[in-house]
């Protein structure tokens, strides 16, 4: 890991967690194979962490991380581990074949999750924290500590927690909102305040990790970004417990379009986010919902006759990014009852049909648009149809 004093203050740095929580979303478990097919795919695309399971978990956990660690060379491998013995050493051994190691250790901070859950006062917690993160220090320099729940924690607690755990060697302290329940600018504050009250702040990388039950999970990277946060975790696709985590490629492409805003950059090569999200969508058979940002089947698409017209004119009217930039090859105008006659001429040179009359454009465009009204779908081949009878009118 390079140190906070070397690296770039500009640089967000990119924590994948598609294997392990994204693999925590119900149905959606990997096998080794496609475990290390997806690794490969992160580590090309320039991913700086790449979380790939929690080693004490189950075997096939560890196995991950083992598999992984030995296959990647670029990226730092992270393997998850409660604050105990047992877990940090199972995770230490996971990954003893990585060429750059992170243990990545947590426990909760919130009096719900204390309380019910660990059933642990405020200074067990603490001592805990200290102990366990030093003992990860024994095994690697690279050593995260998570806050459990951090966004709904006493800010008191918590800022005696990062105190104590940058102290025992931690060297990014992740501030989750574990359940989803932070608003922007409230997760942008926690960070705030975190950054300016704790002594020696600047030795951790401060990480979000963000998770989406009401939808602002990237909206709460973004504004964690603003507040100082250096590391984004995310998963492709969105995937994760409940309603996911932050979706990578949207957190990298809002980072990348909004520079001019944001301040920052990621070293992700974006040019490989599409070939990603279909991989882990393939691999874990959860389909990307069409009009989802950036990777969704709609995303670059256009219906509508005056978008198209637009798009036709010049790409900016309608795009904010190229398709290009995402790995996709084209925008796509999409024919349907909204298209308009700019559209359709540009579908019937496509097709290979622009010597075609005037009349017989006009006429088979009058087809088109009644088809479409009766027709949800039209496909080249109804619009072949439809050219192709108008041409032998002629
Ligand atoms: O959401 C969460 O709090 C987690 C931690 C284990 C980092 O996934
Ligand atoms: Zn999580």
């Amino acid at each position: 890991m390079t140190s906070t004093a070397t690296r770039d203050p500009n640089q967000v740095i990119i924590f994948d967690t598609t294997l392990r929580d994204g693999e925590q979303a119900p149905g959606c478990s990997m096998n080794l194979e496609e475990k290390l097919r997806i690794a490969t795919v992160l580590e090309e695309m320039g991913v700086d962490v790449i979380e790939a399971g929690f080693p004490i978990a189950s075997n096939g956990d560890f196995e991950a991380v083992r598999e992984v660690g030995r296959l990647v060379k670029n990226s730092i491998v992270a393997g998850l581990a409660r604050t105990n013995r047992a877990d940090i050493e199972r995770a230490a051994e996971a990954l003893q074949f990585a060429e750059r190691r992170r243990i990545h250790t947590f426990i909760s901070t919130s009096p719900v999750h204390m309380r019910h859950m660990l059933k642990m006062t405020e200074e067990e917690v603490l001592a805990r924290t200290v102990e366990y993160v030093s003992l990860a220090r024994n095994h690697t320099d690279d050593v995260e500590w998570s806050a459990q729940d951090a966004s709904r924690s006493d800010i008191d607690f918590l800022c005696r927690c990062v105190e104590a755990a940058i102290k025992a060697g931690a060297t990014t302290i992740n501030i989750p909102d574990t359940v989803g329940y932070a608003m922007p600018q409230e997760y942008a504050a926690l960070f705030r305040t975190l950054i300016e009250r704790v002594p020696n702040s600047d030795k951790a990388v401060f990480s979000a990790h963000c998770h989406n039950d009401l939808g602002v999970a990237v909206a709460n990277s973004l504004a964690a970004i603003g507040a100082g946060a250096r590391q984004i975790e995310c998963t492709i696709n969105g995937l994760g417990e409940r309603a996911g985590n932050a979706s990578m490629e949207e957190v990298v492409m809002a980072i990348r379009t909004r520079h001019d805003l944001m301040k920052v950059h990621t070293g992700i090569k974006t040019e490989n986010i599409t070939r990603a999200s279909r991989l882990v969508s393939t691999i874990t058979g959860f389909q990307v919902q069409p009009n989802k940002a950036i990777v969704g089947a709609n995303a670059f698409a256009h219906e509508s006759g005056i978008h198209q017209d637009g798009m036709l004119k010049h790409a900016e009217t309608y795009e904010i990014m190229t398709p290009e930039s995402v790995g996709l090859h084209r925008s796509s105008l999409v024919m349907g009852k909204h298209s308009g006659r700019a559209a359709f001429r540009a579908k019937l040179k496509e097709l290979g049909y622009e010597d075609m009359g005037e009349n017989a454009i006009n006429d088979a465009f009058g087809r088109f648009k009644d088809l479409a009204d009766r027709k949800k779908d039209i496909y080249d081949e109804d619009v072949i149809a439809i050219l192709d009878d108008e041409a032998g009118r002629q």
